[in-house]
């Protein structure tokens, strides 16, 4: 496979909102970004995946985008983020910026006039049908956020449909103007040089001829077997490649619910020009059952199966993004790991099994404090739109006890990954001098980047170690190009596989339980390449792992 500059990156996510506030409005700032540059460039990483900075009315914290060439004054000016660019670019950081086209805001100039007539030339930018007989919604699809994917609107006596939120209307990209208005902005974003685009459920772009109920229920959003992965969608991102993408050296990332190994491939196969990876979702489903998720046990035999099949299957036949965390998932300490006792040690084993694996790894905002989740008393006291919805069906829906209800938001809930980043035991944890815009963890006194910058074993300088590792070692090429080989797959306690190509072998053995477990490896070891514990030699015949304990060595 032709090898990229990027193939050896890392990415760092920022939620803006939650990430740094200069200006005391509890929301952090473009910024506030530019002044922990430094921090991000002390870690190692080479990318930073840009939450939407742009203008919106916030109904979805910016995922409802109402101007795309504009930065709400929320988090600054087109200048500061110019500036972020260019500051980022001084220290070898690359922006890759947040690309939300399946839908705008409904307070889109777009979808202003769209729905003002049926006759405005923009009313086939969107997706307008009309009420069945009996004045219904054109179909029984259900959204993310709200019951059904439909919102009758009274001017012209249609609906429209929302794969999101009411004020999120999806863009009919049948349509060839919509298509060109939005290659026309992406020239807007690459021609400040940006790094590339992470795109938002790209994969869903591309709808049905026609729009017929749905049968697949997966426990909320219905539909998906339409709207999702469909080979239209294909094709408008070759479109897009060859009009966009393919004129400049660039990195995208197409987040993609509900994909198989072969979706990935179609996606990220670089003969097929699309895109150059993909978020994957079966790992992040695996401790619940549906999507309006009951909580099951965290299966890590399951875990290994998922991450192996993808390993595999993309291995020459595209790439992988290796994540662990995102703005909208918990944090994962609190769900693979243990958050309580042994936090450091767990956050640590989480980080060393993913990046030793092959793919982009990326790293959300404080998974490098080894942030846990943060939990809420009251529904009133989440942000989340999502919650609410959910909330709603948990107890109307599905009957629920308020307390059943509450353990699964908390468990759940995308604000666990909003909670504001602690820099300091200062108050508000130093993210901000005014009122957080959403109650801060208490955890900051003890768990903050100022801690953990003054502390050799804190998690921190553990993925900074990951980082270069994979960039600038002796073993890069192995961890960033070989092959994959899972062992045990039926231990239910212990991952261990091994990296290898022609010239090195790699051995990764984590203890995922809160026990001393002993596990023995047929192997000499060359090297000990990293552990989270305080190890001189190891020996892989007699292993006796610590809690969480992960050892990487070269056989
Ligand atoms: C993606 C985003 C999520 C957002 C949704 C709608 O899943 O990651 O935060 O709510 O798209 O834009």
């Amino acid at each position: 496979m032709e090898k990229k500059w990027w193939h050896n990156h890392v990415v760092y996510q920022i939620y803006p909102r939650s990430f740094n506030d200069t200006t005391g409005s509890g929301v952090g700032d473009i910024n506030g970004i530019i002044e922990k540059l430094d921090y991000l460039a002390l870690l190692g990483i080479d990318i930073i995946w840009l939450s939407p900075i742009y203008k919106s009315p916030m109904d979805d914290n910016g995922y409802d985008i109402s101007d795309y060439q504009m930065v709400d004054p929320l988090f600054g000016s087109n200048e500061d983020l110019d500036r972020l660019i260019e500051e980022g670019k001084k220290r070898n950081i690359g922006i890759m910026m947040d690309l939300v086209v399946n839908h705008t805001s409904d307070e889109h100039p777009w979808f202003i006039e769209s729905k003002s007539s049926l006759d405005n030339p923009k009313r086939d930018w969107y997706i307008w049908k009309k009420p069945k007989p009996d004045g219904s919604a054109p179909n029984n699809w259900a959204a993310y956020f709200t019951r059904s994917a439909w919102a009758y609107d009274e001017t012209t006596g249609e609906y429209y449909l929302h794969l999101f939120s009411k004020k999120q209307p999806d863009l009919n990209w049948e349509n060839s103007e919509v298509r060109r208005a939005v290659y026309d902005m992406m020239h807007y974003w690459l021609k400040k040089g940006i790094a590339g685009f992470r795109m938002d459920v790209i994969n869903m772009i591309g709808k049905p001829k026609d729009y017929p109920d749905a049968y697949i229920h997966d426990g909320g959003v219905l539909g998906h077997e339409y709207w999702a992965n469909n080979n239209r969608c294909h094709e408008y991102l070759r479109e897009m490649y060859q009009e966009v993408l393919s004129k400049y050296d660039i990195v995208t990332v197409g987040e993609t619910p509900y994909v198989l190994p072969m979706d990935g491939m179609k996606f990220s196969h670089p003969k097929r020009g699309e895109l150059n990876m993909i978020f994957q979702f079966e790992h992040m489903s695996i401790d619940k059952d549906n999507e309006f998720g009951d909580r099951i046990p965290f299966d890590l035999v399951t875990l290994k199966q998922l991450m192996t099949k993808w390993q595999e299957s993309l291995h020459g036949n595209g790439w992988n993004s290796l994540y662990w965390n995102n703005h909208d998932q918990p944090r994962v300490v609190s769900r693979f790991g243990d958050d309580t006792k042994y936090r450091v040690e767990s956050a640590k084993m989480l980080g060393a099994v993913l990046h030793f694996m092959s793919g982009t790894p990326y790293i959300y905002q404080g998974e490098e404090l080894g942030l846990t989740n943060t939990y809420y008393e009251h529904i009133d006291e989440y942000n989340d739109l999502y919650d609410h919805n959910k909330y709603d069906i948990m107890i109307h829906d599905r009957k629920m006890t308020h307390e059943d209800a509450m353990n699964n938001i908390r468990y759940f809930s995308r604000d666990n990954a909003r909670v504001p980043m602690r820099w300091s035991e200062d108050e508000h944890a130093g993210f901000t001098t005014g009122t957080p815009w959403l109650q801060m963890n208490e955890d900051y006194k003890k768990v903050n980047a100022k801690a953990a910058l003054e502390d050799e074993n804190s998690v921190f300088y553990f993925y900074k170690n990951l980082i270069q590792l994979r960039k600038e070692s002796s073993y890069s090429a192995t961890i960033v190009y070989g092959k994959h080989q899972l062992l045990a797959p039926d231990d239910r306690d212990v991952y261990s596989y091994i990296r290898y190509d022609d010239h090195r072998r790699i051995l990764i053995v984590a203890n995922f339980t809160n026990q001393i477990v002993t596990r023995s490896f047929d192997e000499t070891v060359k090297n000990l390449i990293i552990s989270n514990y305080d190890l001189k030699t190891v020996d892989v015949q007699s292993l006796n792992l610590r809690p969480y304990e992960v050892v990487i060595v070269e056989i």
